[in-house]
């Protein structure tokens, strides 16, 4: 690692939300169980059968909203870092759920969506919802039903924020993904480019994944992330 840490950018996936009760998506008894994924993550899926996609996400709002469902430590300490550490700080989710903003997290980049937000066919403006909401469900702009869907991103659809995101990685020193299998694109390309531009790169998560990070911590976020961070900060 540099001597002289100044910008530090974090990748999260669905492992550092699933000691908080969310389940992630590629184990055994992932997310998508009884739904195939191109059931209810991509735009033919959705235009498939709506109905079946709006009680999908439904669902996961109200799981989320639960009291069972609240931050870990490793989403506490990554917001405790955030406000100690004196340089450049990007957080970057995959995950659509909001723990990282429950627990204190402020330079946060959703880049799959919000599980909390919806977005208008037609305008594209982006409405806040805790409630369930379907194909009756009147626009707050168009004020009219059939225009509304979950503001998520599917499979073949851009990611949000890409160039923000590749401006961090292209100027990061440090380069942090923790609780991500790395099978989805782009997000799994990320430590490559932040190693091209010679950021020293980590991953922390509860097996070793294929990607070849220069540094592999394995063990359950809650655990190794607190510690990660605490160690970082004092090198920094
Ligand atoms: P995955 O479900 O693919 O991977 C979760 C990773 O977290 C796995 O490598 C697990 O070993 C690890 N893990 C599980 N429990 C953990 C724990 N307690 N501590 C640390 N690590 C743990 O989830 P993602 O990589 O986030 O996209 O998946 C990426 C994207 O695929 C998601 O954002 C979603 C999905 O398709 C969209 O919804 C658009």
């Amino acid at each position: 690692m540099s001597a002289r840490t100044e910008s530090i950018v974090v990748l999260t996936g669905a492992g550092i939300s699933a000691e908080s009760g969310i389940k992630t998506f590629r184990a055994a008894d992932g997310l998508w169980e009884n739904h195939p994924i191109d059931d209810v993550a991509t735009p033919e899926g959705f235009e498939r059968n709506p109905q079946l996609v709006y009680e999908f996400y439904n669902q996961r709002r109200q799981q989320l909203l639960s009291e069972q469902v609240r931050p870990n430590a490793a989403h506490s300490y990554l917001a405790k870092f955030e406000h100690e550490f004196p340089g450049n700080f990007l957080l970057i989710t995959q995950n659509v759920d909001n723990l990282h903003e429950r627990a204190g997290s402020e330079n946060l980049v959703h880049m799959h969506g919000e599980l909390l937000k919806m977005r208008c066919l037609n305008s594209q403006l982006i409405f806040d919802i805790a409630e369930d909401f379907n194909f009756d469900t009147n626009c707050r702009c168009c004020h009219s039903p059939g225009n509304l869907r979950p503001h998520i991103v599917w499979f073949g659809e851009m990611p949000l924020q890409m160039n923000k995101i590749n401006q961090a990685l292209e100027s990061c020193d440090v380069f942090v993904a923790i609780g991500t299998s790395g099978n989805v694109h782009p997000a799994s390309d990320f430590y490559q480019t932040a190693k091209i531009h010679r950021a020293h790169t980590a991953e922390l998560n509860l097996e070793r994944t294929g990607s070849r990070f220069d540094e592999h911590i394995i063990g359950n976020a809650s655990e190794v992330v607190p510690k990660y961070l605490e160690n970082l900060l004092q090198v920094c």
